[in-house]
């Protein structure tokens, strides 16, 4: 009989997996125990609650599947994260970066309601109800330069609302993860076309693409960048 192993991702810091490769299941251990965000699978092994963490609802866990080269994950990172939504991937990064910092951006005030009641236990996040387009207006909030800025809004102008982000908030050095769907900056134009576009505002801005990733698989029209902050 099949006997289910947790065990370390061998990359990504406090991420964790079981079964073979080509079935692999991802899972955090859960920060606030006893506690379910959208519905996932916890599992207690070896005394340890995780959260299993599906592809199919976050793309992060999606990215983490595809196999980036780049490591962009440890446990004390300060991280801003726009379009939290009501919590479903920004509650596995709290898990991850346990003692770190997210400061969770959203603009819809319904989404943030959700998002309050499920993280509010947590306390590495810090939610706030925010434009994206306008990174100035929650300046008050962010007390710091961030390691990290993970970006899943459905905005027409996505690499510009990232380098925004990123010309204020990101540390020389530091990463983006840029989520582009492809749909929301031009449902008629071929999403090769799209992505070429967004990819070439990015470069043109003195930002490295590390890697462009494809997560069709479990997520329609998006690839993912994973840019890097260049010092001049
Ligand atoms: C695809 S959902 C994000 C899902 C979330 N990242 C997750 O995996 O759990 C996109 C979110 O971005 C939010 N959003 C869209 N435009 C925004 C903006 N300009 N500023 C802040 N949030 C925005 C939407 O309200 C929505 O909740």
């Amino acid at each position: 009989m099949y006997k289910m192993e947790i065990r370390k991702h061998p990359k990504f810091h406090n991420v964790f997996i079981s079964g073979p490769q080509e079935r692999l299941k991802l899972y955090t251990k859960n920060l606030d125990v006893g506690k379910r965000i959208s519905g996932e699978k916890l599992i207690t092994y070896k005394g340890i609650e995780y959260r299993e963490w599906d592809p199919f609802r976050s793309k992060l866990a999606a990215l983490i599947l595809a196999n980036p080269i780049t490591s962009f994950l440890s446990e004390n990172l300060k991280c801003l994260y726009l379009g939290a939504s009501s919590g479903t991937t920004i509650s596995h990064l709290s898990d991850i970066i346990n003692s770190g910092i997210i400061y969770g951006v959203e603009f819809a005030e319904r989404s943030m309601r959700q998002l309050i009641q499920n993280i509010s236990n947590r306390t590495n996040i810090i939610p706030i109800l925010g434009d994206a387009r306008f990174p100035d207006k929650y300046a008050k909030y962010v007390f710091t330069y961030v390691d990290l800025i993970y970006q899943d809004v459905a905005q027409p102008r996505q690499a510009e609302i990232a380098l925004e982000n990123c010309n204020y908030y990101l540390k020389d050095e530091g990463i983006l993860i840029l989520l582009i769907k492809s749909q929301s900056i031009d449902s008629i134009q071929k999403s090769e076309l799209t992505y070429a576009k967004e990819k070439e505002i990015i470069e043109k801005a003195g930002y490295k693409i590390l890697e462009s990733i494809k997560i069709y698989k479990y997520a329609a029209n998006h690839i993912v960048l994973i840019v890097k902050k260049v010092i001049n």
